[in-house]
């Protein structure tokens, strides 16, 4: 048996650069992984691969990001017998919080070892890049820039170590609909990607976050104002920055005091429908054992 966990991240910075021909986005994006993580619990078993999910609501058959790593791996490298795989949900669904990804990330680590098949990270990552363009990332962690489709990943020094305070509004927000939205209307301010790195090299914490910025935000939030609200709620409860996630809707606040964080939970979950997670960031070395 082999326990792993796949870990959430959030988009510090997040530009779209143009159309692909393979109907992607080129995007540059700066993620930062959080302690927030899903738990996969895999055994073997005779044949086949088989789920369990703790959340109604949640598919656990072969639509399943993580179904589709394991069989992906397990096929690839040939291995004879089958995994069954618990999948313990932590991470919000369809939040921009990359929990699915986690999720393959996470089956690609314990797969790997529970068959001993001794994949490198490289592999896992090429493997990963073909479930979802967040998985190369999921795998890896910590803080990193990643550009192409989102799969291309170069490290980055741990941008800080401070408490986050995501609060998921109760709407749902697809993916390729934020992104055709965004060609339809495509924002003339781009963030500094330049400065915002040059910041993060020099450990200027407070310069990073203020350049801290997606460019996705402002479609999500017209679709859904109460982005908007949170982003609000969460600044005035004293986040030095508080922006959205992904192609969201959920929002995330960074703090420099985990009481001020604490509170501001409190806070969210008292005055708005939000769902509310209080964690942290998370460096790469722990991200990358899947522990
Ligand atoms: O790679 P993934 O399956 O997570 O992407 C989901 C959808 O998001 C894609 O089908 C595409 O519509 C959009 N997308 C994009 N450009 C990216 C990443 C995602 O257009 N770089």
């Amino acid at each position: 048996m082999v326990a792993v966990n796949g870990y959430a991240k959030i988009n510090l910075l997040l530009d779209i650069l143009g159309q692909r021909e393979d109907g992607y986005h080129e995007i540059a994006t700066v993620m930062q992984s959080l302690a927030l993580a899903d738990t996969l619990t895999l055994t073997k078993q005779e044949s086949g691969i088989t789920l369990t999910v703790d959340l109604p609501g949640l598919e656990a058959d072969e639509r399943n990001l993580a179904y589709r790593a394991a069989a992906l791996l397990m096929r690839e490298c040939g291995v004879r017998g089958g995994v069954h795989i618990r999948i313990d949900k932590r991470i919000p669904i369809a939040a921009g919080l990359a929990g699915g990804s986690a999720d393959a990330a996470a089956a690609l680590r314990g797969v790997n070892e529970l068959y001993a098949l001794g994949q490198s990270d490289a592999e896992l990552c090429r493997l990963g890049a073909q479930i979802g363009s967040d998985v190369p990332f999921s795998l890896m962690g910590g803080t990193a820039l990643a550009t192409g489709r989102g799969e291309v990943l170069e490290h980055l020094p741990a941008a800080f170590d401070l408490p986050v305070v995501l609060a998921k509004p109760p709407v749902a927000v697809s993916t390729p609909w934020a992104y055709r939205s965004y060609d339809a209307n495509p924002p003339t301010q781009h963030p500094d990607r330049a400065a915002f790195l040059r910041a993060l090299h020099a450990g200027d914490i407070a310069a990073c976050l203020r350049m801290a910025a997606n460019v996705l935000e402002p479609i999500t939030e017209a679709a859904h104002p109460v982005v908007g609200d949170y982003r609000a709620r969460l600044r005035a409860a004293g986040a030095v920055c508080a922006m959205m996630s992904g192609s969201g809707p959920t929002v995330f606040g960074i703090f420099t005091d985990a009481d001020d964080a604490a509170r501001a939970a409190e806070m969210m979950r008292q005055e708005t429908d939000a769902d509310v997670h209080l964690t942290h960031t998370m460096g790469r070395s722990a991200v990358g054992r899947g522990i």
